[in-house]
């Protein structure tokens, strides 16, 4: 099966009750480990690229390790996307480039300019059959060359639903992240987190069938945490959004769930864990290795959260 767009993944997920995982790869290491944790549950998947991304492995190796796991995987749906784009300039070279969909992340501008930017990607990317996803509200957190609010101000800037309705009439965009209280990163909550499900079924109720992503959905897992700060790390204690939030939104409108930091932590876990019981190691293969491993056995668990286990066919 050759790359695939969202489409018909968020169409079986909205009427199914589940969502995909929308992972972040930046090298060969990082796709293995959640490919092969969803071959082995036969799901559906999102593989998303960064600008920084793009930056640090360069498009053409991503693409060959993507193009890999697609030939190796004829049975599982995968789609490429382009997380957070920023201009109409890098969703225009990702089109360009083969992606199956693109974000444009235009919720730091006015409404308006969120629109116009919007629809102008919308106009180019549905030309070539590519799907774009939107973004309206604001997530905390620093992404590149895109920075959030600051985490004490997160509920002032959660989704508006009656602006979802006209943003989503005026872009036409495919898909929408939603600000439901998440933020990107490691250090997303100091307690136990309430996200905002109001506004999601308040958007939902507003956009029926219509497809809402949530980012900044990773969990930010103890076990992870524990073994970096064991082993020579020093990350604050913080919360992550809890997997009973994950199937909870996965269950409503929410058909994308986006998940990077959680990989970060796996593999530097590891790594860090390497280095301190072996500190005569230095071939990375012996490192890289239980680093992919780790990503495994963390995707295998999300994607029980997610819902989508066994959903591959359906999708395809
Ligand atoms: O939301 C941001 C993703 O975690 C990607 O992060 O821009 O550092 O690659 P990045
Ligand atoms: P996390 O930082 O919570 O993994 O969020 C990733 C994300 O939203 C990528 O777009
Ligand atoms: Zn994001």
């Amino acid at each position: 099966m050759a790359l695939v767009g969202t489409k018909k993944m968020f169409e079986m997920a909205y009427k199914n009750g589940y969502a995909v995982g929308a992972f972040n790869v930046n090298n060969m290491e990082i796709t293995q480990g959640i490919i092969s944790a969803i071959a082995e549950k036969k799901a559906p998947l999102i593989l998303q690229i960064s600008k920084g991304a793009r930056k640090y492995a360069s498009m053409s190796y991503l693409r060959a390790i993507i193009d890999v796991a697609v030939k190796e995987n004829p049975d599982i749906p995968i789609c490429m996307h382009l997380d957070h784009g920023d201009t109409f300039e890098i969703c225009k070279q990702c089109v360009d480039d083969g992606f199956t969909s693109v974000m444009i992340d235009a919720s730091h501008h006015s409404f308006a300019e969120n629109i116009a930017l919007t629809r102008q990607v919308v106009d180019y990317a549905h030309k070539y059959g590519v799907s774009v996803e939107a973004e309206l509200g604001q997530l905390g957190g620093i992404e590149e060359d895109v920075v959030g609010v600051s985490h004490d101000d997160l509920a002032s800037h959660l989704t508006d639903p009656n602006q979802a309705v006209e943003f989503v009439k005026k872009s036409g965009c495919d898909s929408l992240a939603v600000a439901c209280g998440t933020s990107h990163g490691a250090y997303k909550f100091k307690t136990e987190p309430k996200l905002a499900f109001d506004v999601i079924q308040a958007v939902a109720d507003k956009l029926p069938m219509f497809p809402l992503v949530m980012h900044g959905s990773s969990s930010v897992l103890k076990e992870f945490k524990d073994l970096i700060n064991k082993y020579g790390g020093k990350m604050p204690d913080a919360m992550g959004v809890p997997e009973s939030a994950i199937t909870q939104a996965s269950k409503m409108a929410v058909c994308k769930i986006n998940i990077d930091t959680d990989l970060r932590m796996a593999m530097t876990a590891k790594i860090r864990q390497v280095f301190a019981e072996k500190p005569t190691e230095f071939d990375p293969r012996n490192y890289l290795g239980p680093a992919r491993d780790a990503i495994k056995a963390m995707v295998l668990h999300k994607i029980d959260a997610l819902g989508c286990a066994g959903k591959a066919k359906e999708c395809s």
